[in-house]
């Protein structure tokens, strides 16, 4: 068997920093698992940009191989075509998209000169396994340069309905490019049926058989891979050192007080502002609450170079300072907003003392703060998840409260059924969830796609 070669935009860290996405938190231990080379962007940018110098670090059995990117590739490629164009609107924002054709150039070279740089690392027998938006058309540029193996792709963010990705100007190329991979992998059912059904109403493609479609004169591997996380390793960790410090930190602030945790990246898609806002209705409806529930928001910023990020940003500042100037007493603070990340055993403890998790996403490819709250929760006593409907996690994770993010008085009212909820029924939603996540975790999404991809 070849090597595993993994390629995403970020790489690493392999020690948690408490800054990684989803992405990287995932694929640290499916690399651990297996050993090979993770390919991908340094985080730095240079004059040399990816001509450079090839970055290599290995720790144990992963090497990390990155190259940086010049300051044109870093405007037009990342926060240009794949953080303006793409995620707004695989989020279903087009009201945020931004088209611009040195953006749609720029990703195309960053694809391109990523392709070239890569190409040297692989080696006959090899897979290679590609993540998220970013790229896209990388299989298209490696094929075009004769690279023959194994090539798979996973997004880890939603795939909207053709009436959205139509949306998008020259679509088609984009899609095409995309079936240059073998194996293209998304995190629900519900985006592998859009990208089927764009397939057939905008490119002529048929489906032949449950996971295979025909497109572009290709044939190739589309499923669904609900992707899951180390649940073992991390319901362990609220027994950490780390884990118990936090706990007691916080159960020595609440006393015998209740407290929501909600966790994510400041970011448009995540709900957040709805969630502010569905908590003050909280306060309002059932004001048996006010003095006695408490909202802990960790929002570690994200991508500020952009404006949409940093309208989020001050919205949610602005939110939490009127929420908190209207409840507030002078012991109690109704929402505690956090603007840092937290190390992973630290969150593990900040989970454990939560009553409720409050994961509201307005479109999420899954959201695995959903499934680490589950594993985070003591099973004699565990908290509750209330999760959005759009989220992917909530295709699986069904025993949870599911919510509309959008309806407030529904979101409230889920909160004081959640915050009310006997111990008998918090145990057995917890317990259905919680093999779930142990059964689907990290490991075993990884095997099932790399046992597609093997082919
Ligand atoms: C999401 C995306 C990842 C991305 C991460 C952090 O999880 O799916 O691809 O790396 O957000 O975003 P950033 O722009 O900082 O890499």
């Amino acid at each position: 068997m070849g090597k595993l070669i993994v390629v995403s935009n970020r790489v690493g860290p392999l020690k948690d920093t408490g800054k990684a996405g989803g992405l990287a938190v995932a694929l640290v231990d499916v690399l651990r698992e297996r050993g090979g080379v993770w390919f991908g962007w340094s985080g730095q940018v240079s004059e040399e940009g990816t001509f450079g110098e090839m970055k290599r670090q290995k720790s144990r059995n992963v090497e990390l191989a990155t190259v940086d990117m010049n300051k044109a590739d870093y405007e037009e490629f990342y926060a240009g075509y794949a953080n303006r164009t793409l995620w707004p609107i695989l989020h279903y924002r087009l009201d945020l998209a931004e088209f611009d054709r040195p953006y749609e150039q720029g990703y195309r070279r960053v694809n391109e000169r990523f392709a070239t740089r890569l190409k040297p690392l692989i080696e006959p027998g090899d897979v290679v396994w590609v993540h998220d938006y970013h790229f896209f058309t990388l299989a298209g540029q490696l094929r075009a340069m004769g690279v023959e193996c194994r090539i798979g792709f996973f997004l880890h963010i939603p795939f909207p309905s053709p009436d959205i990705i139509t949306a998008l100007p020259r679509h088609t190329a984009l899609v095409r490019s995309m079936l240059a991979y073998d194996v293209i992998g998304f995190q629900s059912n519900r985006d592998r049926n859009h990208f089927i059904e764009y397939l057939i109403q905008e490119a002529g493609g048929e489906r032949v058989g449950e996971d295979r479609v025909r497109a572009f004169g290709r044939e190739v591997v589309v499923k669904a891979f609900p992707i899951g996380i180390d649940a073992e390793g991390f319901s362990q960790f609220p027994k950490s050192p780390e884990g118990r410090r936090q706990s007691q930190r916080i159960k020595a602030i609440l006393g015998d007080r209740a407290q929501i945790v909600g966790v994510d990246r400041v970011d448009y898609s995540k709900g957040i502002p709805h969630r502010f806002r569905a908590f003050e209705r909280l306060l309002e409806d059932y004001p048996e609450n006010r003095g006695r529930v408490s909202l802990l928001q960790v929002a570690p910023p994200s991508r500020s170079e952009l404006d949409a990020y940093v309208d989020i940003q001050r919205e949610l500042e602005h939110l939490a300072g009127q929420i908190n100037g209207r409840f507030a007493d002078v012991d109690w603070t109704p929402i505690r907003f956090i603007m840092r990340g937290f190390p992973r055993k630290a969150l593990a403890g900040l989970y454990r003392s939560s009553r409720i998790a409050l994961v509201t996403p307005l479109r999420d490819g899954m959201n695995l703060v959903a499934k680490e709250y589950v594993a985070a929760q003591d099973p004699e006593d565990p908290g509750v998840l209330v999760l959005s409907r759009f989220a992917g996690a909530a295709e699986e994770l069904n025993e949870s409260v599911i919510v509309n993010p959008y309806d407030t008085e529904e979101v409230a009212g889920s909160l004081q059924m959640a915050l009310q909820m006997p111990l008998d029924e918090r145990k057995s939603r917890y317990e259905a969830m919680f093999n779930k996540i142990v059964t689907n975790d990290a490991k075993r999404w990884a095997e099932s796609f790399l046992s597609y991809l093997s082919g």
